[in-house]
């Protein structure tokens, strides 16, 4: 199938080799110094985008919302928070971002809503039996008088996944209580959502990210799993052998291929109508699923033809640094992309991880987890962790295919590991019965500038979470202009990346004879990482253009440094 077809009607390949930067918006700028973000503040930065250069941002949610987890407790999939503005600030923001030749893509949350949604309190209301049930997943308990859950399925969050209400049955949710399931299973639920669609690309956005996009459809026998209540068999770490309920670990729970909650076959007829309505409107509006699966091979599903463009790579996110074990994940989903023709969708960060300069830090990749860092655990080497950072990032913006940024990376910014506990917001922190830190450590608010309130955040002092003091290193401000600042990094590899399509390009590994070493080809850009402790010499002949550290001697590439080259001018 080729590029055009692929694009649906009228539409246009933009998506192949992108870069979207995705924004927080509760952290990214607050235009009336309440402490929380907004969308006029997304608005009055959105040149910083244009100066990054990047293709597309990514808002996560501004709808109306209780905010029990930070906006992805969908209230009203039709209107903006007022802590984030208003509808018309949406229109502006398209209109704005247009303009600069920029896309935007919102999230939507389709497994789940609050329990302040209107379909939850009129589901409440309307008892056992009722239509406005059905929208949810509602059962009787087990055992005597229905007292045990369902089954014995642990959300996400922490605790059962399951919660009693006052006429006796039970609600499912694979989050938090505040957030029920809905039932993927009614066709009342998908015609919704097919209106919610529609609602957006009307007003011009340019696609959706799919939040859990593997989870929507579950085996309808709801099986108890594990079966036998073992802990994930599957399990990547030594701590994923702790109980169900002492820690958040997203991604052990989701690795699992045989959990009845997720990865359904189900779920890729619902990826399937919605691509029909997305190619149904002009300048290829697109489909991005979050969706933790693993292997490649079963991940490679959603993104076949007819479903959604991309999917993050998050066993690459996951990726211990290790040359062999990062080459062998890179090969992987290559080629299990390249088996259905789409391309591959790389990412470092994101708001539910550990930043990537912090958990390259450590040598256990069990830091990539939810379960965040704070007080008492080992703290990260800083500068040893950006060192990591940055190579790893020069090495991610030179593969083929797309590419995620998550807002801050672009300064270096670490994870707040000081993050007193008294500040925390995520919910992940009380369910688990402050066993697992969570996820605010990677969502306190961005520094702007060295010398202002709130680092320029705000107009004022106020930030939702504390700010460290060591933001001022990594304000915007003492960056600019600054050839070795790893905003400049970004920047030049930025530039250089769109101006030669790398994106487009195939890899093609070169032999460096030396394993801690890895050497690849895309298209005019030859590209070298050093994983080893001692200095290796760049290929001769080449010129260095973007490099994650100096090069001593202007040739010698030190450990944890990437390089990209090119043939010198004729
Ligand atoms: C989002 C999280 C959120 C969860 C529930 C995720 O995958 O990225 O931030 O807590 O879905 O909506």
């Amino acid at each position: 199938m080729s590029d055009e077809d692929r694009a649906g009607p009228g539409g246009t390949t933009w998506w192949r080799d992108a870069v979207t930067y995705q924004v927080y918006p509760r952290s990214f700028a607050d235009s009336d110094g309440n402490g929380f973000g907004d969308l006029p503040g997304v608005l009055g930065r959105l040149d910083h985008l244009v100066e990054l250069g990047v293709d597309a941002l990514w808002l996560s949610p501004f709808y109306r919302s209780p905010q029990v987890d930070a906006g992805y407790d969908v209230a009203d999939y039709l209107d903006v928070d007022p802590l984030f503005g208003r509808l018309e600030d949406i229109d502006t923001l398209v209109a704005a971002a247009h303009q600069r030749g920029l896309r935007l893509i919102i999230d939507l949350v389709p497994n789940h809503t609050s329990d302040r949604h209107a379909w939850f309190e009129e589901a409440l209301t309307a008892g056992p039996g009722s239509a406005a049930r059905d929208r949810y997943v509602f059962r009787a308990g087990r055992g005597p008088g229905g007292n045990e859950p369902p089954n014995n399925w642990q959300s996400t969050f922490g605790g059962p996944a399951w919660t009693r209400v006052p006429d006796g049955q039970w609600y499912l949710h694979m989050f938090d209580p505040h957030q029920p399931d809905l039932n993927w299973e009614s066709p009342v639920v998908r015609a919704e959502f097919a209106k919610i669609l529609e609602f957006w690309l009307d007003r011009g956005v340019d696609g959706f990210r799919v939040d859990v996009a593997h989870g929507l459809v579950k085996n309808p026998d709801l099986p108890d799993w594990p079966a036998d209540g073992a802990a994930p068999a599957k399990a990547l770490d030594p701590a994923a052998a702790a109980p169900a309920d002492a820690r958040s670990d997203m991604n052990v729970l989701w690795e699992r291929d045989d959990a009845p909650m997720w990865d359904q076959d189900g779920v890729h007829e619902i990826y399937r109508e919605w691509r029909e309505i997305v190619d149904g409107y002009q300048g290829g509006r697109i489909l991005i699923a979050e969706a933790w699966v693993s292997p490649q091979e079963r991940l490679a599903r959603y993104v076949r033809p007819d479903e959604m463009h991309h999917a993050f790579n998050f066993d690459f996110l996951t990726a211990p640094w290790l040359p062999g074990q990062l080459r062998a994940v890179i090969d992987r989903t290559l080629e299990a992309t390249g088996s259905v023709g789409a391309v591959a969708t790389w990412v470092l960060s994101n708001h539910d991880v550990v930043r990537h300069t912090t958990r390259l830090a450590y040598p256990d990749p069990v830091m990539a987890r939810a379960g965040g860092i704070g007080p008492g655990d080992p703290e990260p080497d800083v500068a040893a962790g950006l060192r990591r950072g940055r190579a790893a990032t020069l090495l991610m913006l030179a593969l083929p295919g797309a590419a995620y940024l998550y807002q801050g990376e672009e300064l270096g910014l670490p994870e707040d590991t000081w993050l007193p506990d008294d500040a925390r917001q995520d919910p992940v922190w009380e369910r688990t019965g402050h066993k697992a830190r969570g996820r605010d450590g990677c969502r306190v608010p961005l520094p702007w500038h060295a010398d202002a309130p709130s680092y320029g955040f705000g107009p004022g002092p106020d930030s939702w979470l504390p700010q460290p003091e060591i933001w001022a290193r990594y304000a915007l401000s003492v960056q600019v202009g600054i050839a070795a600042s790893t905003y400049e990094m970004y920047r030049a590899a930025l530039a250089l990346r769109r101006e030669l399509r790398t994106g487009g390009e195939a890899l093609e590994w070169l032999d460096t004879g030396d394993a801690e070493v890895l050497a690849f080809r895309v298209g005019e850009l030859t590209v070298v990482t050093n994983f080893g402790a001692s200095p290796v010499s760049i290929p001769a002949g080449l010129m260095p253009v973007v490099a994650s550290a100096s090069l001593d001697a202007g040739h010698l590439l030190d450990t944890d440094t990437t390089v990209w080259l090119r043939e010198p001018a004729a």
